[in-house]
This record gives structure tokens, C-alpha cells and sequence, in this order.
């Protein structure tokens, strides 16, 4: 049957504006990272794409390299924005990036023009777009001069293949330098994604200052920490769990003995809120204004569905927070 979005799918979202830029972005955004690759389920993640924009989420990023295998992840939803998407386009933030390995030999990976040339054209046509809404470099090359890369953005957006740049994994004064480039360039740097969750703090310490001083957005990657923030691994490795997963990032080895006890005491004040400890983590996420967005996966329906719940309670008493803060240093 064909797909006909929910009308009312932009009452429940929030959208927060993305640094000092003219555009928002939902409060939760999908990322393509796990779930969506050519060893996934077809009706699976077509299920999740269309709940996540019915719900308002108008975000989704991919990578070149997502998957497995690499680069199956843009090709599916390629075929799902033909499909169920086709008529929607102008209401997508649609994102990709380049700087992980992708194919073999010295342009397949890192921060070149050439690298990132070659990478956008290839995501192009395996989602069968015309443009990207954001493109990144996923990170930072330290053998390639910042400017070249940071020129590389600023070209491609001046093509027309992307309307804004983003860069990811880069440190404080790295970013500041890169963000300093760009808009030298005029080309603004539009957000940051860092890896942050309340088991991976290190934006913390600076890299929120520079975002905020340069007016940049910040949208945190694995915000549950691959699903450790959840009450999943309280008693065990479920067998469908990205741990136990072979294509699962996610090792096991991971999910020690203290972070297990950390998780417990977090279930519990997720608890005493009335949510689910995913719920919580994303929420305390959401309390600093610097982030724009979390941008969650979920390998089902039901787990997008309890994530979103986040959004009805992002307020933390000194209490909780003081709590919080005890169990996490
Ligand atoms: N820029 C970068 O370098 C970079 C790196 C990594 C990720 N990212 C981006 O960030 C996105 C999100 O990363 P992530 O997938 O690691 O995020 P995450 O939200 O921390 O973890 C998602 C996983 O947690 C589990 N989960 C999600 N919601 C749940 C819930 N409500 N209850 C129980 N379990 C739940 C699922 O794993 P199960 O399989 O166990 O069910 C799900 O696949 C990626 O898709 C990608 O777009 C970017």
C-alpha cells in the first residue's frame, strides 16, 4: 500500500534551531549507521523510516560508509525515499559524510579533495539525490592541511551538492580552526557531531564552548551509547542485541561490571522519573540548550517509539542532577 505520512506528524516534535543558522532540526534524529545495511530487513527499516517521519523526524543521516556492506545503507534509503519519499524531499534534512575508509587505495578515506569529491558524487547516485541537505567530514585528517578540506566543503556546497557542512570527531581547537576556515571561506560550518552520551562526556570539556562562542550547532552521535543506556544489559547479552550482533560495532567487552553498575543506579532515578533510563539519557542530553539534536538508531519500531517519549519531560530537579552526576564520575 502506498505510504501516506501521519498529517498531524509535526504537532508532537520539537525543532531547535541549529547554531545561528535558519534551520532546524528535530529535537530526535535517525541515524543510518546500524539497521539499515544490506544484511538488515527491507520491511523492518522501512517500518522505522516511516514511524520516525510520522513522528516529526525530518532528519536522517547516513555516511558513506554505513552499512554493512559499506555504502548499502544510502543505496537502501535511496530506494525508500523513491518509494515511500518521493513527494517529500523539500520536508527531509537528508545528511552523508566522508573520512572513514570506504574504498581501497589513498583517496578512499580521510580529508583530500580529492577523497571528498570523489565521496559525495558516489553518495549522490547511490540515494539518487541531487544534493545533500548536510555534508561532513567525518574526520579529521591529520596529514591533510585543514584548509584543504575545509575548501573541499566550501566548493561542494558552491556546486550545489550540499547546502551545508558539518565536521565530526573534532577535537575543541581543532573545530575551532576548522569553523574559522569555513567562515573565512563563507561558507559557515552549520553543526558538530561529537560522540556524547553521560558515559562519554568529553565536549564537556571545551568543545560546547567553541560551538557556542562560533554559533554553531551540535547534534550528539550514539546518545545511548549503542544501547548500554538502556535497561537491555541489566541481566545479560540478549541475543538480539547489537553486542551479540557479528555486524554489531558494539563489543562486549564493553559492557563491563562498572559500567553495568552504573546502568543499574541510572534504571533507577530513569525510574523515579517516570521514564525509561533511554528516555533519561536522551533527556539529560536535550537540558543544554548548546545540543540541537540527539541523533538516536533503533534496530525496531518499538524502541524509536520509546525513545521519542524523551521529549515529554526534559526538565531535571538540582537533585537529579546532583544524583546523576554522583553515579557517572
Ligand atoms: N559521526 C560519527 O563518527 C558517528 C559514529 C557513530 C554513529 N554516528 C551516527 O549516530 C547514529 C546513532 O548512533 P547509534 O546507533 O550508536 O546510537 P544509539 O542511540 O546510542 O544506539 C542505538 C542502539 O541502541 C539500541 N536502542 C535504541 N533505542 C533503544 C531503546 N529505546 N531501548 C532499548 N534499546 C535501544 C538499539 O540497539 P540493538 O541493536 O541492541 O537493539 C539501537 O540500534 C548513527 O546511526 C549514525 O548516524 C555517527
Amino acid at each position: 500500500m502506498n505510504y501516506q505520512p501521519d498529517p498531524e506528524r509535526y504537532e508532537r516534535m520539537t525543532y531547535r534551531r541549529c547554531g545561528k543558522s535558519g534551520l532546524k532540526l528535530p529535537a530526535i534524529s535517525l541515524g543510518l549507521w546500524h539497521n539499515f545495511g544490506g544484511v538488515d530487513v527491507f520491511e523492518n527499516y522501512r517500518e522505522i523510516l516511516r514511524t520516525a517521519f510520522d513522528r516529526g523526524i525530518t532528519h536522517f543521516d547516513l555516511a558513506n560508509n554505513y552499512g554493512p556492506p559499506p555504502g548499502s545503507a544510502e543505496e537502501n534509503f535511496g530506494q525508500l525515499i523513491k518509494k515511500d519519499f518521493g513527494g517529500y524531499r523539500d520536508e527531509l534534512i537528508i545528511s552523508s559524510k566522508a573520512g572513514y575508509l570506504m574504498w581501497p587505495g589513498p583517496y578512499g578515506e580521510w580529508g583530500s579533495k580529492k577523497s571528498l569529491f570523489a565521496s559525495i558524487d558516489q553518495s549522490l547516485k547511490r540515494m539518487q539525490l541531487d544534493y545533500v541537505d548536510i555534508f561532513y567530514s567525518h574526520r579529521p585528517d591529520p596529514d591533510t592541511p585543514l584548509e584543504e578540506t575545509m575548501g573541499a566543503l566550501d566548493l561542494i556546497v558552491r556546486q550545489g551538492k550540499a547546502l551545508y557542512v558539518g565536521i565530526s570527531n573534532y577535537k575543541a581547537e581543532e573545530a575551532e580552526r576548522a569553523i574559522a576556515i569555513l567562515k573565512d571561506l563563507g561558507t559557515p560550518c552549520l553543526i558538530h557531531q561529537p560522540k556524547y552520551s553521560m558515559l562519554e562526556r568529553w565536549v564537556e570539556g571545551g568543545l560546547l564552548d567553541v560551538l557556542e562562542r562560533n554559533g554553531v550547532g551540535c547534534i550528539p552521535f550514539s546518545p545511548l551509547a549503542q544501547g548500554m543506556l538502556t535497561d537491555k544489559y541489566l541481566k545479560g547479552i540478549p541475543t538480539d542485541s547489537r553486542a551479540a550482533r557479528a555486524s554489531g560495532y558494539l563489543q562486549e567487552g564493553q559492557i563491563t561490571p562498572e559500567v553495568i553498575q552504573k546502568i543499574k543506579k541510572l534504571n533507577e532515578i530513569a525510574s523515579e522519573r517516570g521514564q525509561t533510563l533511554a528516555q533519561m539519557a536522551l533527556s539529560w542530553l536535550l537540558k543544554d540548550p548548546r545540543v540541537t539534536s540527539v541523533l538516536i538508531g533503533a534496530s525496531r519500531v518499538s524502541q524509536l517509539e520509546d525513545s521519542l517519549k524523551c521529549l515529554e519531560n526534559t526538565e531535571f530537579s538540582e537533585v537529579e542532577l546532583a544524583s546523576i552526576e554522583g553515579i557517572l564520575w
